[in-house]
């Protein structure tokens, strides 16, 4: 498939839904979490640190590995992948961004219409009663990680916060998957960028959309699991600012 024939199917589509992954923060010097050349997974166990169980072992390890990928999010900028989703928001009536990224990026490049599948990384949210609030980041653990940070408790109940993040075994956000569902569903065209597809339900939108008729253009370095029609082989940031500026224009 070439960037060409992408660009024709692009702008033939009135109804658009983009499913991202770790990959497109990539190019903002983010790590993924899988992929060839490594990912966080291949250094830490996730069950070690991003399942409730972890947490409830040893709150100060969970705490300060999120503490360290606060630190890199809010340093990381977005990139120019990110910025191209914004102009195609802005160039279709009906478009929904499905991310599993909880890095913010989306949102700091200008994108609004977004559907965090796996939770905001900059949000605390109490173990104990719930309340939410906005994370304070520690900028210098970017470069110098610590192994264990205690949790701050909260002030409403006393019990540790913990990041505002979707855990392995955990519930997805309320409606989100029924509102990404919905988008997959209705979208004559799904943009699926930077994104393993490994991990559910975020993956079944693949099948999905394609089942309801969608044509499926994948953006990814890596050859695409699964049935594809249109593979963009590269990265993100190389390849999503042709892509959309070649269908609608700068
Ligand atoms: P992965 O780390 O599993 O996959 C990243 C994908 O991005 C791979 O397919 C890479 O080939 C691709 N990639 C790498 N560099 C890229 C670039 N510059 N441009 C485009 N693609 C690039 O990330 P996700 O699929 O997002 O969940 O992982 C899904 C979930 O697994 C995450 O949300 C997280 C993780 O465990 C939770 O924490 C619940």
């Amino acid at each position: 498939m070439s960037l060409e024939q992408a660009t024709i199917v692009l702008r033939a589509a009135r109804a658009v839904a983009v499913l991202t992954g770790a990959g497109i923060s990539a190019d903002s010097g983010l790590p993924t979490f899988r992929g060839a050349r490594g990912g966080l997974w291949e250094r830490f166990r996730p069950e070690s640190l991003a399942t409730p169980e972890a947490f409830a072992r040893d709150p100060a390890l969970v705490w300060a590995w999120y503490q360290w990928r606060r630190a890199l999010a809010a340093r990381a900028q977005p990139n120019p992948a990110h910025f191209a989703l914004v102009t195609l928001e802005r160039a279709i009536p009906a478009f929904t961004l499905v991310t599993q990224n909880v890095d913010g990026l989306h949102r700091r490049a200008g994108s609004e219409r977004v559907i965090a599948l796996h939770g905001e990384l900059m949000r605390d949210r109490c173990s104990g009663c719930g309340r939410e609030s906005a994370a304070t980041v520690a900028p210098e653990l970017a470069d110098a990680p610590r192994e264990r940070i205690d949790p701050p408790r909260c002030a409403d109940c006393g019990a540790p916060l913990r990041p505002a993040v979707v855990w392995f075994g955990e519930a997805l956000p309320d409606g989100a998957m029924e509102r990404a569902a919905e988008a997959a569903a209705l979208a004559e065209v799904l943009l699926v960028v930077g994104t393993s597809q490994v991990v559910y339900p975020a993956a079944s939108l693949v099948p999905l959309a394609r089942r309801a008729g969608a044509r499926v253009i994948v953006v990814n370095p890596e050859q695409s699991p699964g049935d594809v029609d249109l593979q963009l082989t590269g990265r993100a940031a190389d390849l999503l600012p042709p892509l959309v500026h070649g269908a609608f224009g700068a």
